[in-house]
């Protein structure tokens, strides 16, 4: 298993090109499964979930073919040969869950795996079945896997999710696009992954108002068609490239950065004492040579609340703020598993529940840690670039499943960072 070399070093300085979400593609993806006809999907982002998500795709029956180097992803699913999403795709991303809801909205019947993933909590995915008992399935639990029927098809419905769940919300969207009649969501998810759902299932001929609020109406339509639609910005990306200077001091730009998808996590920025300005070509964020980040308290929240994908991140930069901040985690109850890495690298953290007390130390040093997910990795790898001396991540197969090209775009701005390659 590859891992990455860090050496903590000065200042950044440069840009970083911010690709397009992985949150948002992985449910992108799957909205094919609702026509017949083609969905083209531009700035995609070139991740190991993407694939996961192609091959998922693909065993299914539809074609899924990556071009400009993985940007583009053309696929039509024509004929739907196989209606059952096997465990040995399913379990390396919770994500597959998302071909429930189009697959059984379609042809009126779907077996897929109870989906793995991350392991920052027990993540069920009830939420999801409800919302689709609600427009009508018929499911039945066994052997691991989930048998889905909407015999005569599904019927629009009215669901409040007693949660906000961002996936299950999208799930319940994509099925009601084909439901007969109405469907309304309430407490729905409004993350901008949402709003580009919508978005695209629109240039497909769906009926929908009200994507970005926690009410979404669906109006059933008969068939959808085929659409070419753009990615939205990834918003984890672009703030966890934003604390990059914020850990090291420096400037760097965010192309195609915008405030708008990440506006609670800039006030928790600026509380901390970094500077972050709307440029044309995104956002730019820096930390004046000599000033210290200040603490403060996060508490993650739904959009558009402070991100749970974030958290990780904000953590290993208040390690070194002057002063104590708490972070609480509300989304998800396992989600500190980064802490005792940090406490590794010399930070003073201490968990309680959902409760992270941080006191700031004046300087990380360098260690070997384990990457634990996702964010948790890339958190390690920011709190490396400003620690002294040398830190391994290992682990980092978690890393290439949400960020292209780190050690690229890091490096461009002056960061030492390397992959050491298994031997
Ligand atoms: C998505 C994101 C993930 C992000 C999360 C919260 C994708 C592919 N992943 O995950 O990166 O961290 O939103 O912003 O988009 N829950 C239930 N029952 C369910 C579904 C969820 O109890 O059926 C709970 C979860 O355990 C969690 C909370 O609801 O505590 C929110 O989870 P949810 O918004 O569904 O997260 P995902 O869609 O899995």
């Amino acid at each position: 298993m590859d891992s990455i070399l860090v050496t903590g070093n000065g200042p950044l300085n440069g840009q970083i090109p911010i690709a397009g979400a992985k949150n948002a593609c992985l449910t992108l993806m799957p909205a094919t499964l609702l026509s017949e006809e083609p969905l083209t999907l531009t700035n995609a982002p070139r991740l190991s979930d993407i694939r996961t998500m192609t091959a998922l795709l693909q065993s299914l029956g539809a074609e899924v073919t990556s071009l400009q180097g993985g940007k583009v992803l053309a696929m039509s699913s024509h004929d739907l040969n196989n209606h059952k999403a096997d465990y040995e795709i399913v379990r390396k991303m919770r994500a597959s869950i998302l071909v429930l809801g189009p697959m059984l909205a379609r042809d009126g019947h779907a077996v897929v795996s109870l989906p793995g993933g991350c392991a920052i909590g027990a993540r069920p995915v009830d939420l999801h079945l409800k919302a689709l008992e609600a427009l009508g399935a018929e499911l039945e639990l066994k052997e691991g896997y989930v048998h889905a029927k909407a015999p005569g098809g599904l019927k629009g419905g009215t669901f409040e999710f007693p949660i906000v769940s961002v996936g299950a919300t999208e799930n319940a969207l994509m099925a009601a696009t084909l439901a007969k009649g109405t469907t309304v969501l309430k407490n729905a998810a409004r993350e901008p992954e949402i709003v580009d759902l919508a978005q695209c299932l629109r240039r497909m001929g769906a009926q929908i108002d009200g994507e970005g609020t926690s009410t979404i109406t669906i109006q059933g339509v008969d068939r959808l068609g085929g659409a070419t639609h753009p990615v939205v910005t990834d918003r984890i990306e672009l703030g966890t490239y934003m604390l990059a200077p914020a850990f090291c001091g420096g400037r760097v730009e965010l192309l195609g950065g915008k405030r708008s998808l990440v506006e609670a996590f800039c006030q928790k920025l600026e509380q901390a004492g970094i500077a972050i300005e709307e440029t044309e070509a995104g956002l730019a964020v820096s930390r004046a040579a000599g000033t210290r980040v200040q603490a403060v308290d996060v508490t993650t929240e739904p959009f558009p609340g402070f991100p749970t994908d974030l958290q990780a991140q904000m953590m290993a930069l208040l390690c070194t703020a002057e002063g104590t901040s708490v972070l609480e985690e509300k989304i998800f109850e396992n989600r500190f598993m980064h802490a005792p890495e940090l406490i590794r690298m010399g930070a003073n953290i201490d968990v309680h529940g959902g409760h992270a007390t941080v006191h700031g130390v004046d300087r990380l040093k360098g260690a070997p840690v384990m990457a634990t997910d996702l964010r948790a990795s890339v958190s390690l790898i920011l709190a490396g670039l400003a620690a002294e001396g040398e830190t391994v991540v290992s682990r980092v197969y978690h890393l290439d499943r949400g960020y292209e090209r780190v050690e690229e775009k890091l490096s461009a701005c002056g960061a030492k960072i390397e992959r050491v390659a298994s031997t």
